[in-house]
């Protein structure tokens, strides 16, 4: 660049007679081999300057890209530290407590804490799957196994869990589609249901039958509901679908 602006400016220097130096280079007439010469050179050197334009645009562009690439790396990190949980609720035999099923962080933050005993306290319990197994229904072994929980961030506010579907309408974009499951119908309510996928993941060393918050798969009753269309004792499959 150094070299070219000396060029430019002795070239210049020398075609001062020719061309108005005050602007941009006016592209000189062609009357003699010296004005074609110039002409040549006058070319030379407005290229030389569209080149410099490009390489600057072109690195804006790069730090641009490497921006926002870096801002990406941090939101995807951002959703993966916070993508796996425990599946949590109440326990199955205490008449109290959350009647929902939530999903715990892996990696809690704490308030203010005390680890008192007082039995002022509504109890949060991680939960496993009970089911008779083979379970006809499941793609893996998961009895008694403890259960995680997913938190997925999808770019739409349109999402339905459809109990009682295995596929979504049409239109509708699947998540993902399982097994409706819920408190056993023995236990203590209240409780919710969940949609579980229909190849559950169990967490690690989470064999033990613990017994704490529990969730069964969930079947159709007649009676109130019409039979058909539902059937006596089916495990009632479940989608969630976004639009
Ligand atoms: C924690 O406890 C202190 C002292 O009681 C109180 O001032 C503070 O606001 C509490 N912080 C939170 C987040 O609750």
């Amino acid at each position: 660049m150094a070299n070219i602006n000396g060029f430019y400016l002795c070239i210049v220097g020398f075609a001062a007679m020719f061309v108005d130096t005050s602007g941009d280079l006016e592209e000189p007439k062609c009357l003699s081999r010296f004005d074609y010469d110039h002409k040549m050179l006058h070319k030379l050197i407005n290229l030389e300057k569209i080149v410099e334009t490009l390489k600057e645009s072109l690195r804006q562009s790069e730090e641009k890209m490497i921006e926002s690439l870096r801002h990406s790396e941090v939101v995807i990190e951002k959703l993966s530290n916070k993508i796996g949980g425990f599946t949590a609720g109440k326990k199955h035999n205490e008449k109290g407590g959350g009647s929902d099923t939530i999903c715990l962080p892996e990696d809690p933050s704490w308030s203010n804490f005390t680890t008192g005993t007082d039995g002022g306290r509504g109890y949060v319990y991680g939960t496993e799957i009970d089911i008779r197994e083979p379970s006809g229904v499941f793609e893996s072994r998961v009895n008694q196994q403890d259960i995680p929980c997913v938190a997925c961030h999808i770019k739409t506010s349109s999402v339905i869990m459809i109990p009682g579907r295995s596929h979504c309408y049409t239109g509708w974009h699947l998540e993902y589609s399982g097994y409706l499951m819920t408190a056993f119908h023995d236990h203590h309510g209240p409780h919710n249901h969940v949609c579980v996928d229909h190849h559950p993941e169990a967490l690690h060393r989470g064999e033990a039958n613990d017994n704490q918050h529990i969730l069964y798969v969930a079947v159709s009753k007649c009676g109130s509901l019409p039979c058909p269309p539902y059937d006596e004792n089916k495990e009632l499959a479940c989608v969630v679908c976004s639009l």
